[in-house]
């Protein structure tokens, strides 16, 4: 037995917003500055009206398309977010509702830019287990609402979307392995400090982060996982047809594939139309790369994400 993605979806937003409407918005920084450090031209804003779960909602409607079910079939839903329609009930439970079907176990997964490795290690570990035998797992994410538009360091970076994926019990290969990691000692270098109490927010619902100690835990944690999960399949890195990482910033991207020995031309990079979507960037671009025809079937990908917590994880599979 095994599990395998059968079909991919993804949605952005129709706002776009270039470098240069941030410039004209007010914020004190350039187009230049942004693409040199971090590759994004572009990121998607939903409106105001637009959830998580709507997001989700057109991502996923995509992906059952393109593996030809029903949404009566899903047995299973693992929503990854960090920008939940609500505090409770999860986002999983919205979507489900918005798909018009019930029943089925539906739940959130919280670990920020790492949230789609994590959904879909689970997801695979409830197919292996012979319990649930149609996932649908889903990365969505409305980050717009959390930036400060005047903290330069962080508005820049990120933008809205979502993309999902079923993953179905199959004769098949598929995930042919993975692995999750988290260190919560580091988590005061990306967070969003506040919460909730007597119907006021206490502390700061934005995103804070040092940008550059994130830089050098993302780039060391992300080849180490890749060779792990390289190790656990037996493979080398040279097996790899197509390197699929979150897309926080080029740089990061680069410096992981040099590490792995990769060239760009073998890594989907979406982080200059979409800048950083955390827990959707990485199913966003999965789903980019299949539908341009690059992704074919067969092919053997190495997806990888880190971020808030800190948590990391890779997902090696046959497509
Ligand atoms: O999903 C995971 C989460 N996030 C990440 O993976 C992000 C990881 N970190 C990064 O991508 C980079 O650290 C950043 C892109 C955030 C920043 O790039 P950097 O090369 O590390 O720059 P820095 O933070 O060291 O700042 C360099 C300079 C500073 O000015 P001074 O002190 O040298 O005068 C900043 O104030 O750049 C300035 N700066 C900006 N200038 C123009 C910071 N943000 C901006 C900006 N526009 N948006």
């Amino acid at each position: 037995m095994h599990a395998r993605i059968t079909g991919t979806g993804s949605y952005l937003p129709p706002t776009a917003l270039s470098n240069h409407d941030l410039v004209a918005r007010g914020v004190d920084t350039s187009d230049d500055w942004i693409v040199e450090r971090t590759g994004i031209r572009i990121r998607h804003l939903a409106d105001n009206g637009q959830m998580a779960s709507d997001l989700a909602l057109e991502a996923s409607l995509k992906a059952l398309a393109a593996a030809d079910i029903t949404a009566g079939k899903i047995d299973l839903i693992i929503l990854a977010t960090s920008t939940p329609d609500y505090i409770f009930p999860s986002t999983a439970c919205l979507l489900q509702s918005k798909l018009g079907v019930g029943g089925a176990a539906a739940f959130d997964v919280q670990a920020v830019c790492s949230g789609f490795a994590y959904a879909l290690t689970v997801a695979q570990k409830f197919i292996l287990s012979g319990s649930h035998r149609c996932a649908l797992v889903v990365g969505t994410e409305v980050f717009s609402r959390i930036l400060d538009w005047n903290d330069r360091g962080t508005c820049v970076l990120f933008g809205d979307g979502a993309g999902a994926v079923i993953l179905e019990a199959s004769d098949e290969p598929g995930i042919l392995a993975s692995a999750l990691h988290a260190d919560g000692s580091h988590h005061g270098i990306l967070e969003v400090p506040g919460s909730v109490c007597d119907g006021k927010v206490v502390g700061q619902p934005f995103v804070k982060m040092d940008g550059p100690a994130v830089f050098k835990f993302a780039v060391k944690v992300l080849a180490d996982v890749a060779h792990e999960v390289l190790d656990m399949a037996g493979m080398n890195a040279a097996a790899i047809d197509w390197l699929i990482p979150h897309q926080a910033n080029i740089r990061i991207i680069q410096s992981t594939a040099k590490k792995l020995g990769l060239s760009m031309e073998k890594v989907i990079t979406t982080v200059d139309r979409h800048g950083n979507t955390s827990a959707a960037s990485i199913p966003l671009a999965l789903d980019v790369a299949v539908r341009d025809g690059r992704v074919k079937r067969g092919d053997t990908l190495m997806l990888e994400g880190v971020g808030g917590g800190f948590t990391w994880g890779a997902v090696l599979l046959k497509f």
